[in-house]
């Protein structure tokens, strides 16, 4: 190994080269792609995180500086000096940005050496995802993590740059706080101070940044680390960032022209495409009734068709009875869907058991028809059901009869899931929405109670109000989320500021005074010091970043991220304490055979 020395500073990295610098002395630096020995002839493929430059070797080199070349194997650390030239006649490389030059190499230090890497660095990498998270150092040297990766810090650059325009102060809140009400389950961190007490790392900075409206001042931002200990999904981590802000005096037309504003700024300077503003806007109850979801992706049809009053009295009684036990029976109609196999068909219905449906009602709407239905209906009962649906020639209905929520959320999952199958979904296109009058309640059956759908300090429409008593399930809110293709990138809403409707909003609640004295005394408290009307909101960066990038896994976009059982492999975490920490924290850990079977296997 040779020393890196004061004179081995790159000059240019590889990616940026071209054949404006022939003739030029250039110091590169980086790791070994590929070593290819051709007897007299040695090319080394170079790469740094702009991309690859290829260093020759010829009868011409030095022969001490050709033996390094020949001892050079994947991933070696490279120092290589030399002059930059065109290519030979017929060696141009057009898949390479640098394939028009190469670099006759007369310096050659070899930095470190490396063994050979379990996979091949290269983009778009087949090898399984345990064993690149494993090696993630290795996998992040692949071209699209780094790439992916220098996108996020561009994004990241453009919020702070563009908020701060904006008059939104970047303030830090503390990370050991008081469990947040957001409703996902907490980490804790144990006190060594006090002993038992645990601190919760925080599901959002939520209540932070209204005590920074409270205390006046006016405009904040941040782009902050939030936990949640949720199973995860492509689109959720249990440790996430997001891009956070609060705001006084405004309202939420304030809230939505500011965004607006950012997100045409990340367009512009991020994909250097314009975006069309402002983003169409739809009501909770209207996104629901026509998506079957709150984040609605309206880059194609196939809406929702609500059939109840149509087949209410009809022949087949899963749908009659369904109605009559005050379900639903609702479809969505896939144009040219007929020519779908049985199978294919078969493995839909498959897919909406999963969210509870009882299974899939469908009928192909062809010369001559065949459905799962259609013998229980007399032919009018079905014509109407067509005509509903609007039904053509090699069109495929399909329906699901269930509570509303089973209906909502098969049907809703069922269009994006038709959508990607017959590849319905234009590629490149960015359809932004906001989602508004969110109820503020939400009933859990199994607890009997109402919770705050949101956040319990989301203020309720004005208008409502009346009915938080009488009827509280039926209480809209002032807030409002933001969509993207159809996965929710942000949410906010209002913030209740007055003491009087809050303890309102702790009574519809079911929140006694002990508790709530208990849970966010400190907040009660401050409502009494005069607090400014204020709203706020946060995008899950993450997500943003990883569509805008065209992934749905937004572990493409996090640089360490935890795997499906909430692990990191890399490092091997979570682990067990040893015991001196635990006692320090005054801990004692129950090690069942259960425990330590998961903890080997993970
Ligand atoms: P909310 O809980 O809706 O609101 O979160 C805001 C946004 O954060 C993203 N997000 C996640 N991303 C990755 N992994 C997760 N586990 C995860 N959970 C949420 C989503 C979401 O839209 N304090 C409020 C905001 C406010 O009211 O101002 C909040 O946290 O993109």
């Amino acid at each position: 190994m040779e020393l890196f020395e004061k004179n081995d500073k790159r000059t240019h990295y590889c990616g940026t080269l071209s054949a404006a610098d022939t003739g030029k002395r250039v110091c590169v630096l980086g790791w070994c792609q590929r070593q290819r020995d051709l007897g007299g002839l040695i090319f080394i493929d170079l790469r740094d995180r702009t991309g690859i430059v290829q260093l020759a070797f010829d009868e011409n080199t030095e022969k001490s500086v050709f033996e390094k070349a020949f001892a050079v194997r994947a991933e070696f650390v490279l120092c290589a000096k030399g002059t930059v030239r065109p290519r030979g006649d017929g060696a141009v490389n057009d898949q390479l940005a640098t394939g028009e030059i190469e670099v006759a190499v007369d310096e050659l230090k070899i930095l470190s050496q490396a063994q050979t890497p379990p996979f091949p660095i290269v983009e778009n990498s087949t090898t399984n995802s345990e064993t690149r998270m494993l090696y993630r150092f290795l996998d992040l040297r692949r071209p699209d993590m780094q790439r992916n990766l220098m996108a996020r810090s561009k994004i990241s650059g453009i919020a702070r740059q563009y908020f701060a325009e904006n008059g939104f102060i970047d303030i830090e809140t503390p990370t050991l706080i008081k469990p947040t009400p957001e409703g996902a389950r907490d980490y804790l961190v144990p006190s060594r101070v006090h002993p038992g007490c645990f601190y919760a790392l925080p599901q959002s900075p939520q209540l932070y940044k209204q005590m920074l409206m409270y205390a006046g001042f006016d405009r904040y931002f941040q782009i902050a680390r939030c936990y949640r200990d949720e199973d995860l999904r492509a689109d959720r981590q249990p440790e996430f960032t997001q891009i956070d802000l609060e705001m006084s005096f405004g309202d939420e037309e304030d809230m939505i022209r500011i965004n607006e504003g950012f997100l045409e700024r990340v367009f512009r300077d991020f994909l250097h495409l314009p975006l069309k503003t402002p983003f169409p806007r739809i009501t909770y109850a209207e996104a629901m009734r026509r998506f079957g979801s709150d984040k609605p992706d309206t880059r194609f049809g196939m809406e929702l068709c609500d059939l109840s009053s149509v087949v209410k009295e009809c022949g087949f009684s899963v749908f009659a009875r369904c109605v009559a036990d005050g379900g639903s029976v609702r479809g969505i109609l896939v144009p040219g869907g007929a020519s779908m196999s049985r199978k294919e068909i078969d493995s839909l219905g498959d897919f909406v058991k999963t969210y509870g449906a009882g299974g899939l009602a469908w009928y192909k709407n062809t010369q001559t028809p065949s459905s799962s239905f259609a013998k229980f209906l007399s032919g009018g009962e079905m014509q109407a059901i067509l005509d509903a649906v609007g039904a053509a020639q090699g069109d495929l209905v399909l329906i699901v009869a269930a509570k509303d929520k089973v209906v909502f959320d098969s049907l809703g999952a069922l269009r994006c899931e038709v959508a990607k199958r017959l590849e319905m979904i234009e590629a490149g296109r960015f359809d932004f929405l906001w989602v508004t009058e969110f109820p503020l309640l939400e009933y859990d059956e199994e607890d009997g109670r109402y919770y705050a759908k949101h956040h319990p300090f989301t203020m309720p429409m004005e208008e409502d109000m009346g009915k938080l008593s009488s009827d509280p399930g039926s209480v809209r809110s002032r807030a409002y989320d933001i969509v993207l293709n159809g996965t929710e990138i942000g949410g906010g809403s209002v913030r209740v500021h007055t003491v009087e409707r809050q303890k309102q909003m702790f009574a519809a609640l079911g929140i006694s005074e002990e508790e709530a004295e208990k849970k966010f005394g400190f907040l009660l408290r401050a409502l009494h010091y005069g607090v400014p009307p204020h709203l706020g909101l946060a995008y899950g960066l993450d997500r943003l970043v990883a569509l805008l990038l065209g992934t749905e896994d937004i572990r493409d976009v996090i640089a360490f991220p935890k795997v499906q059982n909430a692990s990191e492999p890399m490092s091997g975490c979570p682990c067990f304490p040893d015991d001196a920490a635990l006692q320090e924290l005054h801990l004692a850990v129950c090690r069942n055979a259960e425990t330590a079977q998961g903890q080997a296997n993970a």
